[in-house]
């Protein structure tokens, strides 16, 4: 790189980086912003801090058939889940991609139906013995990855949408009593027992899979590192003011969805660069969710994108490739949202000489011809952008790990979070980031406690499965 756009690239990617001192300092913030939401009622200020009406944690013993339908970011996934109470199940699922005109040019209604669709369509597939007339209802846990306001273990309105989608009149429904109306309109049979958040069926999920005799550890967080980012963990009764706990006599406390996505959405001390800003104005929920636009897979290729298009504006790359295609930029870059944070993944590892590899990469997903200089540009970024991404991804696990150190004071086994999503578990290197940035901040100093990260891939079904065990 010649030595003017080095220095130009090296202040951009300053931009990203994040201090020791500050994973500190956010780690006390995040902490202080839980106790905020967990006494306070929904506002912009708070992170939302829900309760989940779900108040014990597996214990590996539970058994039975359920279903679980699981609508996160870009698929619907129903799953059907035996529960054999030895830790482990026996899970049938299929996968569906939902369409882009239901995510948003359209209403709750049709979003439902399909849902609806979708499940009977699968019990059509898989369970043809609970078609029969006076079969046995089954039991379904519905993941529902949105911040919701949830008033009963089986009842929740929807707060605002997030990771892209947009249907203005499903907000403040019950997206429960919507799904439950489409599948009895199907005739299906199921009975929509719990709802549960992604969040929530991961650290489920993860518990229940968790022979905590053996493996020394409990699980006390399960989070998402995907399209969006979140995470969900057991909170005590006297630490959650804004929940009438009178009614839960022989619990001690419950699990709370933080929604942490929403953590700083004042930007108090987050990391803000012009770029943030461009992406935040582009999103159908501005000023919402901000850490979540800092870290996840939904927006890191977004970043990349505008970093990239300002420097090009400033004259510093594609200045060649402007001018021989009379004036444009391929529309992949020259358009939002069109960057996928897979290919970031390829960049970030790239080390063939003069970057060939990333050339194709860049040639085939997004039409993108590059000078090995623009490649070097792109791929400091690219590093940037992810390092900041996992660094940031720290501050909620430690913050945790910290505050539920004191439920755990008479206990020796080590912590695991239980952590799922395409960001965690593909893009290389950002789980060892994580760690490292963890281990950094030191939440558990003065302990001989351990931090262990553990994939728990696809929990959310069986999570909501296990939610689903819970409801009379
Ligand atoms: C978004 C949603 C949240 C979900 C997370 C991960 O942040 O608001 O409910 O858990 O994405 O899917």
């Amino acid at each position: 790189m010649n030595s003017q756009l080095k220095e130009v690239v090296d202040k951009v990617a300053a931009e990203y980086s994040i201090s020791n001192e500050f994973l500190i300092k956010a780690t006390d913030k995040f902490e202080e912003s839980m106790d905020q939401g967990l006494k306070s009622s929904p506002a912009r200020e708070y992170m939302p801090m829900i309760p989940t009406f779900v108040t014990d944690i597996p214990t590996g013993k539970e058994r039975g058939l359920f279903l679980a339908g699981d609508l996160g970011g870009t698929n619907f996934r129903v799953c059907s889940i035996y529960l054999n109470g030895d830790h482990s199940f026996d899970l049938k699922q299929s996968k569906f991609k939902i369409p882009l005109d239901l995510m948003t040019n359209s209403t709750a209604e049709d979003l439902f139906s399909y849902l609806a669709t979708k499940v009977d369509a699968f019990l059509d597939e898989h369970h043809k013995e609970f078609r029969a007339e006076g079969s046995e209802i089954l039991k379904l846990g519905f993941t529902f990855s949105f911040p919701v306001n949830q008033t009963a273990l089986n009842k929740g309105t929807l707060i605002r949408w997030t990771k892209g989608f947009d249907l203005p009149d499903c907000v403040d429904k019950d997206v429960v009593e919507l799904l439950q109306t489409h599948l009895d309109n199907l005739k299906a049979n199921v009975k929509v027992a719990a709802l549960a958040n992604d969040t929530v069926g991961t650290l489920l999920s993860r518990a229940y899979s968790n022979n905590s005799s053996q493996s020394k550890t409990n699980t006390i967080v399960g989070a998402i590192f995907g399209t969006g980012t979140n995470g969900a963990y057991f909170e005590t009764f006297d630490k959650i003011p804004k929940l009438d706990s009178s009614k839960f006599k022989d619990k001690t406390g419950m699990v709370i969805n933080t929604e942490w996505g929403s953590f700083d959405n004042t930007l108090e001390i987050l990391p803000s660069t012009r770029y943030d800003k461009i992406i935040d104005a582009q999103t159908s929920n501005p000023g919402y969710h901000l850490f979540e636009k800092r870290i996840s897979g939904m927006f890191l290729g977004e970043l990349l994108r505008v970093t990239l298009i300002d420097l090009f504006e400033q004259n510093h790359i594609f200045v060649e490739l402007f001018k021989s295609r009379g004036g444009t930029l391929p529309h992949r870059l020259a358009e939002p949202w069109l960057l996928d944070a897979e290919v970031l993944s390829y960049l970030q590892i790239d080390d063939s000489t003069d970057l060939k590899m990333s050339e194709l990469i860049l040639q085939n997903h997004l039409r993108l011809p590059t000078t090995k200089e623009e490649r070097l540009v792109i791929q400091t970024l690219t590093k940037a952008i992810a390092h900041r991404a996992a660094y940031l991804s720290a501050v909620p696990l430690a913050a945790i790990a910290r505050r539920v150190a004191e439920q755990y004071k008479d206990d020796e086994n080590d912590f695991e979070f239980g952590l799922d999503g395409s960001v965690i578990e593909f893009y290389p290197g950002f789980k060892d980031s994580v760690l490292e940035a963890i281990n950094i901040i030191n939440p558990l100093k003065g302990s001989n406690k351990k931090i262990h990260l553990s994939i728990a891939k696809d929990g959310s079904g069986v999570g909501a499965a296990l939610c689903a065990s819970t409801a009379l």
